[in-house]
């Protein structure tokens, strides 16, 4: 069942249209991620469906009960829509401490003291910050401040969260352990997860499903985490979610030949027909060797990247990056130099039609 449900939904400022017609269901108990890029309209979203801004028009059901539906008239104020929201930027109050934030919402319901005191205790637990209670935020480091805004956003036990970009102003390490809390809590409460960031790595390891969103604010595909990764519906997922080579090809005499050379891609032939294509992989769907078969290119620049060496090569005017594991460079003979000539062939491509390139984000 759909904890939420959008349709039709248009919002804008101005002459400036931020969503247009937009359709979105999210199903109860999942953790949901909308990746999009920046300005793209993901904080306006979560805004609308929190309730602190009004669509133009369109309607949002939560819990199968329209919240927000300006036709018919209706529109639930935010604490009544069982809501638990974490911002970008924590957003905790400076001059209460920890105890004092994360109780404010029950203070606001009018929860008696014993039950507030008991619930505030458990949930700062629940984040793992016990002990810290009485700690003010500026005494806290930027992840202790962002679980208590977490913790602040669970109290009032919502059926669903929303998240806004909230590892963003944390550092690599952190970001990466609190994305594994986050999932965790998720599914030890059982809660609705919609989760909004521009970051495909952490989309990708928190998602039951996802939805990419392009700049435009229109949604491009929704599906699981491997879905969007290896059946991109278009270069604009394909390219976003991470680097992406796209390889002109021609088609000439039932051939379907590479840049300005006459060496025939290596793969199975398109099944749609255009009048250019291009060739979508990423770097590591692209295999190096020394000889054997496949096309046969240079190497135009080496870099070695700690664990992985990267690759551009060329092939007939046409560029693209591959990437080797290091370890396996060094076992395979395939520590290449810029100038040296090597064999390239695919594990995995996907052929565009080169016209769709032009929308794709780069
Ligand atoms: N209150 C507002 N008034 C005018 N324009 C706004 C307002 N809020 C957001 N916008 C515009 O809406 C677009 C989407 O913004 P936002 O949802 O914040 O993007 P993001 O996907 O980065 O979260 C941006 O162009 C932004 O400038
Ligand atoms: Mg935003």
């Amino acid at each position: 069942m759909d904890i939420v449900s959008i349709e039709g939904l248009d919002k804008g400022y101005g002459a400036h249209r931020v969503h247009r017609g937009l359709d979105l269901a999210i199903r109860r108990g999942e953790c949901f991620t909308l990746l999009g890029p920046s300005g793209c309209g993901k904080t306006v979203l979560l805004r609308l469906i929190a309730g602190f801004e009004q669509p133009d028009a369109g309607r949002i059901d939560i819990g199968g009960a329209p919240v927000s539906d300006p036709a018919g008239n209706v529109n639930v104020p935010p604490d009544s829509r069982g809501i638990g929201m974490v911002f970008q930027d924590y957003a905790v109050w400076p001059h209460m401490t920890v105890f004092d934030n994360v109780a404010y919402p029950l203070k606001i319901a009018r929860v008696g003291a014993s039950e507030l005191r008991a619930r505030v205790l458990e949930t700062v637990a629940l984040v793992g910050m016990e002990g810290l209670e009485r700690r003010l935020p500026s005494e806290l480091s930027g992840g202790q401040q962002q679980r208590v805004a977490l913790a602040r956003a669970l109290v009032a036990r919502p059926s669903l969260m929303l998240l806004d970009e909230p590892l963003t102003n944390l550092d690599a390490n952190l970001r990466e352990e609190m994305r594994f809390e986050i999932k965790e809590l998720q599914r030890k409460l059982d809660i609705t997860v919609l989760y909004v960031t521009h970051d495909q790595e952490i989309a990708l390891a928190i998602s039951d499903r996802m939805a990419i969103m392009d700049g435009e604010g229109k949604i491009r595909q929704t599906g699981t985490p491997w879905e969007i990764f290896e059946q991109p519906v278009d270069p604009f997922v394909f390219s976003f979610m991470g680097i992406a080579n796209f390889v002109p090809v021609r088609s000439e005499g039932g051939e379907y030949l590479v840049g300005e050379g006459n060496q025939p891609v290596p793969w199975e032939k398109p099944v749609v027909t255009a009048a250019r294509y291009a060739a979508g992989f990423r770097p590591s769907d692209l295999e190096i060797a020394r000889s054997g078969d496949g096309l046969q290119a240079v190497v135009v620049r080496a870099n070695f990247l700690g664990a992985m060496m990267d690759y551009l090569i060329e092939v007939d005017g046409a560029r693209m990056r591959t990437s080797v594991e290091t370890h396996e460079a060094i076992a395979k003979d395939l520590m290449f130099r810029e100038g040296d000539r090597c064999v390239a062939r695919f594990r995995s491509l996907l052929w565009f039609d080169a016209e769709t390139l032009k929308e794709a984000a780069q």
